[in-house]
């Protein structure tokens, strides 16, 4: 439900560089960092996914050594990006020099991106790369902070930008200055390796700074440019609580998204979506709905509360919950229905079909306008493998039954409630599969008797 956005606009190559080598310590996690997920996409998958749209060209993602899932994430997210490993965490300035080989090769614009600064927008990269098609040889990203603590300041003169003092390195009247650098940058392609090479580490921290570009640009005669943004865009992620605040953010996006789009959202604030999440118009969701990853609902469709979704299609006008799980590979047809304490997985839901209560359906197909009974279990799984189960059009299944896949049902048929089904039932076809019952005339007024005398005793 990102807002779509136009990525040709400008016809300039651009390089990106994700810095993504961070330590991530006061997470306290076995993860590393920028692999933390919000709406259900790793930081760094949502900061590649923005650069894709806002027309990077190429990508290189410097990681820390020893981080393959890091590596993999890239690969799953933009198959085309190197990866540059950054053995020593010498700074900023050398997390980029470590994709000096695609910075050799010229691209009209070269743009830094954090990996663990996931609520970015694409638009954002057009607006920093904007002043570079002008003539400016360095772009930063500046917002103005509530508590510019910890960050680089920038010092400007007029409109102009002078430097990029970072926090332990200013001084007490520098730190004054509210006007903050965001970390991301943009580069003209044909300087940045000029620029970066001359960077020292003559600092507080003793690191190479990105930011000390700025002056050395300047000291060569060339032009800077300042992109402001708001503070949350730039927000980033060092530790759970920053986690969270990124994931409220993005909800928020999304649900605004949502409702823009013409879905109605009864209580926003308790829906919870996925990035991937697609809702068709007239959607409604009512409150504490849950969307994991993959789930299309198409138009007209109900979510009633306590839903929780994912890797599931929902097909127009259909009606999900209250208390629903749809998982992986459930696609629920149009006008279906599927009510409260009904798990579905892999398993498709013919146009009309009804699921009210209380079921399991596993590895299954059901036919348009079957009527699925209360407590209908498929019994899908022996322990080895999973087996399918065939439902026919039209076909009725009584409450409390049991279909012990691999197994077939024809259309039209009926299946009594209550029948464990092991053969396949022919098209209109009744299959009964229980104990057959039998009547005693007059039995209870004998046991009544005998137990009463018994009692007496
Ligand atoms: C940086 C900026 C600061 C800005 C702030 C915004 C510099 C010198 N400072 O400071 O001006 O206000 O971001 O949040 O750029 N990284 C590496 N390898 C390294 C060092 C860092 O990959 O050797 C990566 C980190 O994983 C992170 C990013 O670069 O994604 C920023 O590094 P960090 O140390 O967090 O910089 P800040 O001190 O926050
Ligand atoms: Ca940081």
């Amino acid at each position: 439900m990102t807002p779509s956005h136009n990525a040709q606009s400008s016809s300039r190559s651009c390089l990106a560089i994700v810095l993504a080598a961070g330590e991530g310590t006061r997470m306290k996690s076995a993860r590393p960092k920028v692999l933390h997920q919000v709406a259900n996409r790793s930081m760094l998958g949502h900061v590649l996914a923005t650069l894709a749209q806002a027309g990077a060209t190429s990508t290189a993602v410097v990681i820390g050594p020893d981080c393959e899932d890091v590596a993999k994430e890239v690969q799953k997210i933009s198959s085309q990006a190197r990866i540059f490993v950054q053995k020593d965490r010498l700074g900023t300035a050398h997390a980029v020099l470590s994709a000096r080989e695609s910075l050799a090769q010229p691209a009209d614009d070269v743009i830094i991106a954090f990996g663990d600064t996931p609520l970015i927008l694409p638009e954002t990269f057009t607006k920093l790369r904007a002043p570079l098609a002008e003539g400016a040889a360095v772009v930063a990203m500046g917002f103005e902070a509530k508590d510019p603590t910890g960050y680089g300041r920038f010092i400007t003169e007029g409109n102009e930008l002078l430097a990029i003092r970072e926090h332990r390195d200013a001084s007490e009247v520098e730190r004054l200055i509210t006007l903050c650098n965001g970390g991301l940058m943009a580069i003209r392609g044909d300087l940045a390796l000029t620029l970066l090479d001359r960077v020292e580490n003559k600092n507080a921290k003793g690191e190479y700074y990105l930011t000390d570009i700025v002056e050395i640009a300047r000291s060569l005669g060339h032009r800077m440019a300042i992109a402001v943004v708001s503070e949350e865009e730039v927000h980033g992620v060092n530790d759970r609580a920053q986690l969270a605040a990124a994931e409220r953010m993005i909800q928020d996006r999304l649900r605004q998204a949502a409702m823009a789009s013409g879905v109605t959202l009864i209580a926003p604030e308790t829906v919870f979506f996925s990035h991937d999440t697609r809702l068709g118009q007239d959607v409604v969701v009512e409150p504490h709905v849950v969307f994991g990853p993959g789930v299309v609902v198409e138009e007209g469709a109900v979510i009633h509360s306590f839903s929780h979704l994912e890797g599931a299609q929902i097909a127009s006008a259909a009606g999900v919950g209250p208390f629903a799980r749809l998982r992986p590979g459930a696609a629920i047809g149009p006008k279906a229905k599927v009510g409260n304490f009904v798990e579905i997985k892999n398993t498709e839901l013919g146009a009309g079909a009804k699921v009210s209560h209380l079921t399991y359906l596993g590895d299954a197909s059901v036919g348009a306008e079957a009527n699925i009974g209360a407590g209908t279990i498929t019994c899908n799984y022996d322990g080895f493998a999973k087996h399918r189960t065939e439902i026919g059009e039209g076909a009725f299944i009584g409450s409390n039954s049991s279909l012990v896949a691999p197994i077939s049902i024809g259309k039209g048929a009926f299946v009594g409630s209550g029948s464990v089904i092991t053969e396949n039932i022919p098209d209109d076809a009744l299959g009964l599969g229980r104990g057959r019952q039998t009547i005693k005339e007059g039995w209870a007024i004998l046991f009544r008797d005998k137990a009463q005398a018994a009692k007496r005793k």
